[in-house]
C-alpha cells in the first residue's frame, strides 16, 4: 500500500551529506519553510528513508564515503522519477556538473557554501516542481482510467448493439417470413384474391407514403392489406367469389366471419397484434354501421380506413365477374361521394389524391357512376 500523499504544507525534503554539521545547518535553514526534513548521513541510509516515504526534494552532497552523490540521484530518479534531484558539491568543476545532469538527471546545481535565501528559493521552486509533475501524473492515470472505461464501455455498447441488431433481423426475418406464408395460403386458396390483395397494399403504401406515417406504420397497413381477406381460406370457396347481393342471408352471415376469422389466424403471434386488428376492422364504416363491432370515426383503427377505402375501390374496379367491373372515375366518384359516410373523409382525399399524382386506370366503357349504388351492396356491407 503507497504512502499518503503528504499536504501542501508538509512536502518532505532530504538532505544527504556526509559531514553532520552541514546537514544539520541545511535543514535548520530549510525548516524556516513548512516542510518536514530529513537527514541522512549516507547513501544507504537515504535510500532507506527514500523507501519508506514520497520526497518532493532530495539534495545530495556530491562527495560521499562509499557512493557518491551523482550515483545516489541516479538511482533515486531511476526509483522516484517525481522527487526533484539537487547536487550540491564544494568543488565548481564542470565535469561534475554535465555528469550530475547526465547521469542523475538534476534540477539544479549547488555550489558550496550556499546562501540561505538562495537555497530556500531553489527548494521552494523545486517542491513547485513536484507537485506540477504529481498532478500530471495524477490527470495523467485519471485519464488512463476513464480512457479504459470508455474503451470498455464502447465494446459493451458495440456487443449489445450486434447483439440487438441481430435479434431484430431474425425477428423482422421471421415477421417477413410469416407474411410470406400467409400470402402463399391466399396465393393458394384462390389466385384472383391474391392479385386483389396486391393491388391493395401496393395502392395503401402510396397512401401511407402520402400521409407520411412513420415506416413501422406503413408496413402494419401494407400488410393488413396483403392479408385484408386472408380469414375467407376459412370459408367455402364458393363465397369469396359470389357477389354479396346474391347470397343467401346464411351465406352473408358467413362471409362476414372472414375478417375475424382473419384476425384469428394473424394474430396469434403477439408481434401481429396490430395488423390483426386492422383485419377485424378493415369491414367497419366511418358512420358506425359496418362490422364486425360497429366501430364508427376515430375508433377504427386508423390502418383499417385505410384498407376501407383503397378495397371498395379495388374491389369495385376487379370484381370477380368482369362484367360488373366499374369506370376509374365512377369509382372516384363513389368514394368521394361515401365521404364521412362509408369512409373516413381525410383518408378519402390522400387517396385520391395519390391517385392523380401516381396515374390510374384510363379504361372506357365502364359502369357510369349512377349504377355504382346498386353495387355497394358488393362491398359485403
Ligand atoms: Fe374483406
Amino acid at each position: 500500500m503507497s504512502e499518503p500523499e503528504p499536504s501542501a504544507r508538509a512536502h518532505r525534503v532530504l538532505v544527504v551529506d556526509d559531514e553532520r554539521n552541514v546537514h544539520v545547518a541545511l535543514a535548520r535553514q530549510l525548516k524556516v519553510d513548512p516542510y518536514e526534513v530529513f537527514t541522512a548521513e549516507s547513501s544507504d541510509e537515504a535510500l532507506q528513508l527514500l523507501g519508506k516515504h514520497t520526497f518532493a526534494v532530495i539534495v545530495a552532497d556530491y562527495l560521499m564515503p562509499k557512493m557518491n552523490g551523482i550515483d545516489l540521484l541516479a538511482i533515486t530518479q531511476k526509483l522516484y522519477p517525481d522527487t526533484v534531484r539537487i547536487l550540491f558539491t564544494a568543488y565548481n568543476e564542470a565535469n561534475i556538473a554535465i555528469e550530475a545532469i547526465n547521469k542523475g538527471g538534476i534540477y539544479r546545481y549547488i555550489i558550496k557554501p550556499w546562501n540561505g535565501k538562495e537555497i530556500r528559493a531553489i527548494i521552494r521552486e523545486a517542491v513547485d516542481r513536484f507537485q506540477l509533475a504529481a498532478i500530471n501524473r495524477k490527470l495523467f492515470d485519471l485519464t488512463k482510467v476513464q480512457n479504459q472505461a470508455l474503451l470498455e464501455k464502447t465494446k459493451e455498447i458495440e456487443l449489445k448493439n450486434r447483439a440487438l441488431k441481430k435479434l431484430y433481423e431474425e425477428s423482422n426475418l421471421n415477421y417477413l417470413k410469416s407474411i410470406e406464408i400467409f400470402s402463399s395460403l391466399l396465393e393458394v386458396f384462390d389466385p384472383w384474391l391474391m392479385q386483389h390483395a396486391k393491388r391493395v397494399a401496393e395502392l395503401a403504401r402510396l397512401v401511407c407514403a402520402k400521409l407520411d406515417l412513420e415506416e413501422k406504420d406503413r408496413n402494419h397497413v401494407e400488410f393488413s392489406a396483403l392479408l385484408h381477406d386472408l380469414g375467407l381460406i376459412g370459408l367455402p370457396k364458393i363465397l369469396s367469389r359470389k357477389k354479396f347481393s346474391l347470397c343467401s342471408e346464411d351465406e352473408k352471415r358467413l362471409i362476414k366471419q372472414h375478417s375475424q376469422i382473419g384476425q384469428n389466424l394473424v394474430g396469434k403471434d403477439p408481434k401481429f397484434s396490430t395488423v390483426a386488428a386492422i383485419i377485424r376492422s378493415h369491414h367497419e364504416r366511418y358512420d358506425g354501421k359496418g362490422w364486425p363491432d360497429g366501430l364508427a370515426g376515430e375508433d377504427i383503427p386508423f390502418g383499417a380506413r385505410i384498407v376501407a377505402v383503397i378495397d371498395a375501390y379495388d374491389s369495385l374496379l376487379y370484381p370477380a365477374n368482369i362484367y360488373d367491373r366499374s369506370s376509374p372515375e365512377s369509382v372516384k366518384g363513389y368514394l368521394y361521394n361515401s365521404r364521412g359516410t362509408r369512409f373516413d373523409p381525410r383518408i378519402v382525399d390522400t387517396f385520391l389524391l395519390a391517385l392523380a399524382e401516381h396515374g390510374e386506370i384510363t379504361e372506357r366503357g365502364l359502369i357510369p357512376v349512377d349504377q355504382l349504388r346498386s353495387q355497394e351492396e358488393d362491398l359485403f356491407t
